[in-house]
């Protein structure tokens, strides 16, 4: 459409983000899986663009390389800057911080310094490779230093950012030892996007009451430029996920699948990294109780678990794991029978044509953060249910919530609630789960990855313009 148009052939689009969009294979590189990737590649390729980031091993000193005719730029992290960067300040400091302060943030110099450290080593690297006027898209928050170092080295070039998790409110924001540098970061954009409208006006909020900046109609005035904020949310390749979804090797394995796990009446799935953010310990608690209670049948009701393994040199990240295993051993250990456990646990990196497999094989999915960005997976799930059947159990405190109305929603704190829910999906009449999963498909299609990157690199281009 000429939105789509308008946004990517005029100038060159630059991607700088935390990871490159590739994984190393037996025989080179391939683009890693997942819509995102798929959405934003075909734009750098057509506009002659780049995308720097980390190959995801310590020390990669790799030359700039291209995949599928994208021109890739690695950024090398030393072992050090891992731990200090990436385990330490992005993902034990930023990242409980920004999902409701649910575990405890360490706040450290050294690891403060790391963050800086590397976020001027993106920037250097950006000023250094983007073409004269070119639309630098900068993604998450392992980068929110980027914007305002490029900005000083490069004014000519057009900044946006997009935070793919929450952004929180002043109360918790303003803990932040170092919150008036990430603003300040965050302001060298033109354009700051969020997943909600809520990410947007505390983003604004913070702006206000730290740095005393004028805000109206969704801009920030800075002395020679304005910032706008707005809120983009992000969805999957639909498409895709549906031409997966029907394919004979998919239906082949979900009857294996179901097969496997004895036919049951019901399968319950979770699908999720092992965070502490996604609630899985409380979900298999509320699951241990209703078998408790008998009002589940182990006979009849059966819960896949997948849960990927994730920052695992993290402690928050390790002592989640052992809460979870333990808990999975306990219900087993009570409910299961001889080569029929009740609950099937993976920790591990499914392949993406598995996981669609086994979206297929659920009959109720359940997706129950505390706290969320958007969560991909349920909008997945619902695109790989193309036979038009399956219930969705989704957490309102999901970005996805605002969008998935037809979802059964659930204040997964509410362990009583929370029960309710998986009992109301597992008990929905055939007529109900069909008209639902009809809402949650077309709105799904209606609003896809492609759509979501036109909208942003559309807004970009026109942040300049008066309101
Ligand atoms: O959206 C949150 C995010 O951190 C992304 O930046 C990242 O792609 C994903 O979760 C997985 O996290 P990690 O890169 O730490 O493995």
């Amino acid at each position: 459409d000429s939105t789509s148009n308008d946004a990517s052939s005029r100038n060159p689009i630059v991607i700088a983000a935390n990871r490159l969009p590739v994984m190393r294979t037996d025989d080179g590189w391939a683009p890693s899986p997942g819509g995102l990737v798929r959405a934003l590649l075909p734009m750098l390729r057509e506009s002659g663009g780049t995308w720097v980031g980390w190959t995801g091993n310590s020390d990669d000193h790799v030359e700039p390389f291209h995949v599928d005719g994208v021109d890739l730029h690695p950024v090398p992290i030393s072992e050090e800057e891992i731990e200090l960067y990436y385990e330490g300040f992005s993902n034990d400091a930023l990242w409980p911080l920004y999902h409701d302060a649910l575990r405890d943030s360490t706040y450290d110099a050294a690891q403060w310094e790391a963050y800086r450290s590397v976020n001027e080593r993106f920037a250097v690297t950006l000023a250094n490779i983007a073409p004269t006027d070119a639309t630098v898209w900068i993604h998450d928050y392992q980068l929110q230093l980027v914007p305002g170092m490029l900005r000083e080295q490069r004014p000519d070039v057009t900044i946006g950012f997009f935070l793919h998790i929450p952004f929180p409110p002043y109360e918790l924001f303003s803990r932040l030892p170092w919150r008036e540098e990430i603003i300040t970061g965050l302001l060298g954009c033109d354009l700051v996007g969020f997943q909600r409208p809520k990410g947007a006006t505390n983003f604004i909020a913070c702006a206000q009451q730290l740095l005393g900046v004028d805000a109206h109609d969704g801009i920030i005035e800075n002395a020679e430029y304005q910032t706008r904020v707005d809120s983009f949310p992000i969805s999957i390749d639909f498409g895709e996920v549906e031409e997966m979804a029907a394919g004979r090797a998919t239906r082949k394995r979900t009857s294996q699948i179901r097969a496997r796990l004895g036919d049951p009446e019901v399968i319950m799935l979770g699908v999720d990294r092992l965070d502490y953010t996604k609630g899985i310990g409380l979900r298999l608690q509320a699951f241990a109780q209703l078998l408790e209670d008998g009002r589940l049948d182990p006979e009849r009701h059966v819960l896949v678990q997948v849960a990927t393994p994730t920052r695992e040199a993290v402690e928050h990240y390790k002592d989640e794991r052992a809460q979870i295993e333990r808990l999975v051993g306990e219900i087993n250990g009570r409910f299961s029978r001889i080569g029929l456990p009740v609950v099937h646990y993976l920790y591990q990196t499914l392949p993406y044509d598995e996981l669609i497999a086994l979206y297929r094989a659920g009959d109720v999915m359940l997706v129950t953060p505390f706290r969320d960005g958007m969560n991909l997976v349920a909008k997945e799930y619902a695109a790989a249910h193309i036979d038009g059947d399956g219930v969705l159990v989704l957490s309102e405190f999901a970005g996805a919530a605002d969008e998935l109305t037809d979802a059964v929603l659930v204040n997964p704190h509410d362990n009583e609630a929370l029960q309710d829910a998986i009992l109301q999906a597992v008990a929905m009449h055939r007529h109900e789960r069909r008209h639902r999963m009809a809402g949650l498909r077309d709105q799904i299609r209606k609003s896809d990855v492609q759509g979501w990157a036109d909208r942003f690199l559309t807004a970009l281009l026109h942040a300049g313009e008066a309101p």
